[in-house]
């Protein structure tokens, strides 16, 4: 059969699962029983899943864990984390009951300023063009009314909007950068809307403003769109203890787990193989209660090491340092989230993930996603700088090499039982279970 399909969007479902079983699979039909058990009985909830995007065929499952034990400005949260990688749970866990026994994690919204731009090109006088600007000016905020007033009545709207002159980088290059405040929204709909709106003043009025030549008011956007890299949107996490409060076990040092603790985190600092390492598992926080709450990862994902690189090298995003006999660890990442619209009103998880949150603003997200980022890095890095991290990791993950080779209930606990105080490796839990069984 062809593998190339005109229309294939025009198909119904069963024909789409047919065409794709028949194309590609040695055995069809076990194939298509296989996505088929991946549909939801309820048919309603089958319905609402297939409509997000387009040509679904079925649903791809991520587990959908908990973590409890959060205390943020001494309020208390169980943290909703969708994540396939074993122990990242678990860890976050282990970090927020850590750091609830020593006051909780400290949480501060910096700015929550999101920004859009319309890129255009300008050809002529620079000094016509500013002229143009500042008299037109108001009309950007007066023809986008109808869509700000809603939002202004949330506290919200468009904050400023500013001309730059980018053409010693790009010949003809201009853009409108505006500046928002979009509240519990995420607002990439309502920025968007707007810039749109700002690109077709901008093309409009440039025809009627007297001092132009033919050339001058011609101007031509190139494209008006958010922009996913949001420093002003930012929030600091932060958690603070004694020194000598460090250690939770006598074998050890508090002093000195809280020096190479603090030594990680600056090697972080100034090395960029480490630092997207380190970055990582700050993320693997992050993407997780981002995923649960319906919010948009790539979005976050993209911003954050932006930020990362923002003195022209990649660096760690959180930061550590003893003072005074107090060990400080600290974060501060840009996070442009939303508790309202979206996907936030349609998946009925999603909705679940907000309310075992208390129904959070978007700034008070923002300081759970940020809290929990911390936590996962400090579990890393404590595991990395004590046990090594392989000791938690294999522990989580013995449970997926059991059931990828079937171990019975029984075989479970033997294996378990022998690996809790013995080096773990995929192919030490494998040769263990293949010696059970002879
Ligand atoms: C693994 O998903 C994340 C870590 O590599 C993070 C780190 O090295 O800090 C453990």
């Amino acid at each position: 059969m062809t593998q190339n399909i005109k229309g294939f969007s025009k198909l119904s479902k069963e024909e789409k699962i047919n065409w794709i079983v028949e194309t590609y699979f040695s055995n069809p039909e076990e194939s298509k029983k296989l996505v088929k058990q991946y549909w939801n009985t309820s048919e309603n909830l089958q319905k609402l899943h297939d409509e997000f995007i387009e040509n679904t065929i079925t649903n791809f499952y991520l587990p959908y864990g908990v973590a409890p034990n959060f205390i943020i400005n001494g309020k208390h949260y169980t943290v909703p984390m969708a994540i396939e990688e074993s122990s990242v749970v678990a860890a976050a866990s282990k970090a927020a009951k850590f750091w609830g026994e020593r006051g909780g994690f400290k949480a501060t919204v910096i700015n929550t300023e999101k920004i859009g731009q319309v890129h255009f090109l300008f050809k002529g006088s620079v000094e016509k063009l500013q002229d143009f600007f500042t008299e037109i000016k108001p009309k950007f905020f007066l023809y986008t009314e109808s869509f700000t007033k809603n939002m202004q009545k949330r506290g919200g709207g468009i904050l400023d909007i500013q001309l730059i002159d980018k053409t010693s980088e790009l010949e003809n290059y201009y853009q409108l950068h505006a500046t928002f405040n979009t509240k519990d929204s995420m607002g990439a709909n309502f920025i968007n809307t707007c810039l749109e709106q700002f690109a077709k003043t901008l093309e409009n009025e440039a025809q009627n403003f007297v001092s132009f030549n033919e050339d001058e008011k011609n101007i031509q956007v190139i494209m008006s769109i958010l922009s996913n890299y949001v420093p002003n949107c930012l929030v600091r996490a932060e958690v603070s203890c004694l020194v000598e409060n460090m250690s939770e076990d006598e074998l050890i040092d508090s002093k000195e787990f809280a020096e190479k603790f603090v030594n990680a985190v600056k090697i972080a600092e100034i090395e960029p193989y480490r630092a997207v390492t380190h970055n990582k598992g700050i993320m693997n926080g992050i993407d997780a209660v981002v995923l649960a709450t319906g919010n948009d990862f790539r979005a976050i994902e993209a911003g954050v090491h932006a930020y990362a690189s923002k003195t022209g090298q990649y660096r760690s995003l959180s930061h550590a340092e003893i003072e005074n006999g107090i060990f400080r660890f600290w974060i501060d990442i840009p996070l442009a989230l939303g508790t309202v619209g979206g996907l936030t009103s349609l998946h009925p998880l999603v909705k679940f993930s907000l309310e075992m949150l208390g129904n959070p603003s978007a700034e008070e997200l923002m300081k759970i996603v940020a809290v929990t980022g911390l936590a996962q890095n400090f579990a890393a890095v404590r595991s990395l700088t004590t046990t090594g991290i392989q000791q938690g990791h294999m522990k989580m993950h013995i449970n997926n090499i059991l059931n990828q080779h079937q171990a019975t209930k029984e075989e479970k606990t033997q294996v378990l039982d022998y690996f809790k105080n013995t080096a773990i490796s995929h192919s030490l839990v494998v040769d263990y279970l293949d010696n059970l069984r002879k």
